[in-house]
C-alpha cells in the first residue's frame, strides 16, 4: 500500500483548495479529507468525519488508510477564538499535540502546520517585519500560534519530528468561504461588489495587512513539504509574504472593473486585532532555504477574483 495523506479541517477555505490540489499532484485515493462537518464542494476521494480532539478516532483513520503525512488545518481563527478563548486554546493546542505525537510515536512521518502573522503583536515592528523579531501576540488565536511554534521546534529537537509549517497571511480565494478570520474582509468584499455593488467594511479604510492568493499558499504549502529536510532550517514556522493593502487599496482596485461600487467603513472588535498585526512581512529565509517566490499581485488577484465570481454567484444565490 502506498504512503497516504490525511488533511485535517478540509472543509475550510484552505483545505477545500489544498485538497484538490494534493489529489491533482498525488491520486484521488491517496489524499483523504477530514474535517466535523461536509465538504463545501463535492469530493472526488476518500473523505471521513474526523474530530481532532478524539485521538482514537484519528488513529482508526490513520491506520486505516496508511496515512503517513499530515495536514494539519483544524483551528479557530483569530475572530472565533476571540470569542470563545478557552476552547480557541484548547482545540488549536490539543489538535497539534495530538498530531506530534503520532510522529513522535514513529506512526506517521511528516506534518505540515501552518501558523500565522498572528504571531506577531503590537510591539511587533510593522514594516518589513523579520522572521526573528519581538513577538508579544495580544490575541488567543496568536497565543496560541505562537505556543505552537513553539512545540513544534521542540519536537523537532527533541524527537526528531519532522514538522514543516508557515506563517500564513490572510489568504484570498474565490473556491472557498473563509472561516472567522480578522482578514475575512478581503474575501466578502468581491462577493458584496458583485451581488450588491457596495460593502460595509468591519476594519477602517487605511488599515493595511499581509495578504496572499490561496494558489500562493497552496504552492508554499505543497513545496515546503516537498523540499528535501535538510533545507527546513526553521522548525517553528517560516514568514511567507505575498502583498499587502488596505481596505481603500482594495477598493480602488475593484472599481476599476465595478466603476460603481462603493464601500463604507464600520470598524467593530477586529480593527484592534488588524491594528496588531504587521502590515508587511519579510521573507528572506524562506526565498533562501527551500526557494519561496508568490506569482500573484494585487491587481491579479482581483481580475481573477471578479471575473470567477461573476461566475459562480449568481447560480449560488
Ligand atoms: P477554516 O476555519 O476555514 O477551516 C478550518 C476547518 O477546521 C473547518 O472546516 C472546521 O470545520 C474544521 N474543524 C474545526 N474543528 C475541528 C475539529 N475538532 N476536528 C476537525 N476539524 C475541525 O480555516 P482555514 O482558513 O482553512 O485555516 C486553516 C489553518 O490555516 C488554520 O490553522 C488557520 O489558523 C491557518 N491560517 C489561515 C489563514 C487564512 O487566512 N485562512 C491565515 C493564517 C493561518
Ligand atoms: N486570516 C487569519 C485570521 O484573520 C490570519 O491568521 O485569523
Amino acid at each position: 500500500m502506498v504512503d497516504r495523506i490525511l488533511v485535517i479541517g478540509s472543509s475550510g477555505q484552505i483545505g477545500t483548495e489544498l485538497v484538490e490540489e494534493l489529489r491533482t499532484i498525488y491520486g484521488n485515493e491517496n489524499v483523504i479529507a477530514s474535517d466535523i462537518r461536509e465538504p463545501q464542494i463535492a469530493q472526488n476521494g476518500p473523505f471521513e468525519i474526523l474530530d481532532i480532539l478524539n485521538k482514537v478516532q484519528l488513529l482508526e483513520i490513520v491506520e486505516k488508510y496508511n496515512v503517513k503525512e499530515v495536514y494539519l488545518l483544524a483551528a479557530l481563527l483569530s475572530a472565533t477564538a476571540e470569542k470563545n478563548p478557552s476552547f480557541g486554546w484548547d482545540l488549536n493546542m490539543n489538535s497539534l499535540f495530538n498530531v506530534l505525537n503520532l510522529a513522535k510515536d514513529k506512526v506517521i512521518d511528516k506534518i505540515f502546520w501552518p501558523s500565522s502573522i498572528a504571531v506577531f503583536g503590537p510591539t511587533t515592528p510593522k514594516e518589513n517585519t523579520p522572521q526573528y523579531t519581538i513577538m508579544e501576540p495580544s490575541t488567543v488565536y496568536g497565543i496560541s500560534k505562537q505556543a505552537g511554534e513553539r512545540w513544534c521546534e521542540y519536537y523537532h529537537e527533541k524527537y526528531n519530528v519532522d514538522v514543516r509549517s508557515i506563517r500564513y497571511p490572510g489568504l484570498i480565494g474565490y473556491k472557498s468561504k473563509p472561516g472567522g478570520g480578522t482578514t475575512d474582509y478581503a474575501v466578502d468584499i468581491f462577493h458584496q461588489a458583485i451581488l450588491s455593488n457596495n460593502y460595509e467594511c468591519f476594519l477602517s479604510e487605511n488599515t493595511t495587512l499581509p495578504m496572499m492568493y490561496m494558489s500562493d499558499a497552496i504552492k508554499a504549502t505543497i513545496n515546503i513539504m516537498k523540499a528535501d529536510s535538510s533545507n527546513i532550517k526553521i522548525r517553528s514556522s517560516y514568514n511567507i509574504s505575498g502583498m499587502s493593502f488596505s481596505p481603500k487599496e482594495i477598493t480602488n482596485r475593484i472599481k476599476k472593473y465595478i466603476p460603481g461600487f462603493s464601500i463604507s467603513y464600520k470598524p467593530d472588535d477586529r480593527q484592534k486585532i488588524a491594528e496588531s498585526w504587521p502590515k508587511s512581512i519579510n521573507d528572506q529565509h524562506a526565498i533562501k532555504d527551500w526557494g519561496w517566490s508568490p506569482d500573484i499581485n494585487l491587481s491579479t488577484l482581483t481580475e481573477i477574483m471578479l471575473e470567477n465570481l461573476k461566475q459562480l454567484l449568481p447560480l449560488e444565490n
